[in-house]
């Protein structure tokens, strides 16, 4: 049975005082929860430190938003998985949209990223999916099928307890627009199928595939309902507690 993961993705928002303020809230939320689902919140890097006391004796995990492709070394600007990890980071989000985006990181990148972050020890949030004109013209399902069969294959040690997928069709991040549960769920059941071709079936049944794209209190239940969603990677909603921990108690 695979435990369902809620992790929060900060972006560009709260620097060091106002995400330990808000780590708190959650840290202080989760724990009453009756049968709590792994929670994972990552903030931009300069506010790492500060939620990584905040978090030190809390069951709630840190994560960064990104890494480098090198360890060490000239790459102005950069932040390596082995100072995440020594700065108390377990995970890693690696391709998110606006990355594959704005910073025009490529498979290469990917592979390159979430093999560093595995070295490090640190777990990789991969994510993926399709763009607007790409679900339009009917093409998901093999956008899908190639940006996972670009990466998934080629990394050094692709294995569910070091790597969490998460499904995030562009056209929903930040949109206010989320695929409905059953457009989610075929995604999903066709992504596992797709891990079970790259990595294996035993991969494929333990991989925790996540939703991303405007999850929010009101829709999270009926998403992680569905039997091949293993929670949510979420931006907006995941900057305020009350939600954030509205969704976390709806991952059962
Ligand atoms: P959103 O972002 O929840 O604000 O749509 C999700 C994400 O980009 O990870």
């Amino acid at each position: 049975m695979r435990r369902k993961l809620v992790a929060g993705n900060w972006k560009l928002n709260l620097g060091p005082a106002a995400a330990a303020k808000l780590a708190r809230q959650v840290a202080l939320g989760v724990p009453g929860l009756d049968r709590p689902p792994e929670v994972l919140v990552c903030p931009p890097y300069v506010s790492i430190p500060a939620v990584a006391a905040v978090l030190k004796d809390s069951a709630v995990r840190l994560g960064a938003q990104n890494c480098a492709v090198e360890d060490a070394g000239a790459f102005t600007g950069e932040v390596s998985a082995p100072m995440l990890a020594e700065a108390g980071a377990t995970h890693v989000i690696v391709a998110h949209s606006e990355r594959r985006t704005h910073q025009r990181e490529t498979d290469d990148d990917f592979v390159r990223k979430i093999d560093r972050a595995h070295a490090a020890g640190l777990t990789a949030v991969f994510c993926y999916g399709e763009r607007l004109e790409e679900r339009r013209a009917g093409r998901e399902r093999d956008v899908v099928r190639a940006q996972l069969a670009a990466v998934l294959p080629r990394l050094a040690s692709p294995a569910p307890a070091n790597l969490v997928l998460a499904y995030e069709p562009v056209w929903a991040i930040g949109t206010g627009e989320t695929a409905t549960p059953e457009q989610a769920q075929e995604i999903h059941a066709f992504s596992r199928g797709i891990v079970g071709e790259l990595l294996g079936n035993d991969a494929a049944a333990r991989m925790r595939i996540l939703y991303g794209g405007s999850m929010k209190p009101d829709n999270a239940v009926e998403l992680m309902r569905q039997p091949d969603i293993d929670g949510g990677l979420i931006g907006g909603a995941s900057l305020k507690a009350e939600d954030f921990l509205a969704i976390v108690r709806g991952a059962i």
